[in-house]
């Protein structure tokens, strides 16, 4: 089984010229809980749709399983699960009907395609609401859905981009724990948050990105001690001497 599981080269995309992603090489290894951190307008969410193939590069190449995006683009695809920023639920669809219509469209029928259904139902603890109809759920419950319709095909990778942002905080934890179980079941993720406290304390390894950007890598105590030659010092100050900007304040 090849070991790295997604690695850009130079990945840039621009919009009216300038580059909002910028040079970006990273490689992802398996069993990683990989920590994309960064403020908004980072470049953050531009990154990973050009990793699931929705956006596509000006310039750069992205490997995933150690194959060229674009030309096994079909085979590779499956194999990820990508809960975008942008809730991607149809409110007029049952709970149920949004996970199905979802989850059939990599390919699983019949039987499995019920049982993908409920498991991934269960998995979110929505299954008891199934027929209810997503757009009488709350902020959090619709977060979660999101994400049963992402997962459902049992992906390797899965890729989170903020999905904290405006819930309250029972589900947000719910979706901390979740992300955890998944990985300890096999999953490797990519976790894309402003939220440092988040990024702190589920992610393995994380990259601090700004103005499309990486602007160091690596796990926590290791990015502390790069900044103050000792991890006696806050992710938050890590941030502030390596950007000049306090993530806090450029929270939207
Ligand atoms: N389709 C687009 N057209 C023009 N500019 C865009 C488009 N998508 C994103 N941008 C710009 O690219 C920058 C990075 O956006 P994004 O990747 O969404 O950042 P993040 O997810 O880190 O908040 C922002 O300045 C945003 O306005
Ligand atoms: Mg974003």
């Amino acid at each position: 089984m090849e070991n790295v599981i997604l690695k850009t080269t130079q990945l840039t995309k621009k919009y009216n010229n300038k580059a909002v992603v910028d040079d970006l090489s990273l490689e992802i290894r398996r069993g990683e809980i990989f920590g994309l951190l960064g403020p908004n307008g980072a470049g953050k969410s531009t990154t990973m749709n050009m990793i699931c193939s929705t956006v596509a590069p000006t310039a750069g190449r992205v490997e995933l399983f150690g194959k060229e995006l674009r030309s096994h683009r079909k085979e590779v695809i499956r194999r990820i699960g990508y809960i975008p920023q942008e809730l991607a639920i149809h409110g007029n669809l049952k709970a149920w009907e949004n996970a199905e219509m979802f989850i059939s469209l990599y390919g699983l029928k019949g039987e499995k395609l019920r049982q993908a259904v409920t498991e991934s139902l269960e998995y979110v603890g929505l299954n008891e609401c199934r027929n209810e109809f997503a757009k009488h759920f709350s902020g959090g419950m619709k977060r979660r859905l999101n994400i049963a319709c992402a997962i459902g095909h049992s992906p390797e990778l899965l890729i989170f981009d903020e999905p904290t942002v405006g819930i309250d905080p029972q589900s947000r934890n719910f979706i901390l724990e979740k992300i955890k179980e998944s990985n300890s079941s096999g999953a490797t993720v990519i976790y894309t948050s402003h939220y440092m406290e988040e990024v702190e304390a589920i992610c393995t390894r994380i990259a601090i990105m700004d103005n499309g950007r990486i602007i160091a890598c690596g796990s926590s105590a290791e990015l502390k001690k790069m900044v103050n030659g000792n991890d006696d010092i806050t992710l938050e100050e890590v941030f502030l001497t390596l950007t000049g900007k306090k993530l806090r304040d450029i929270e939207g």
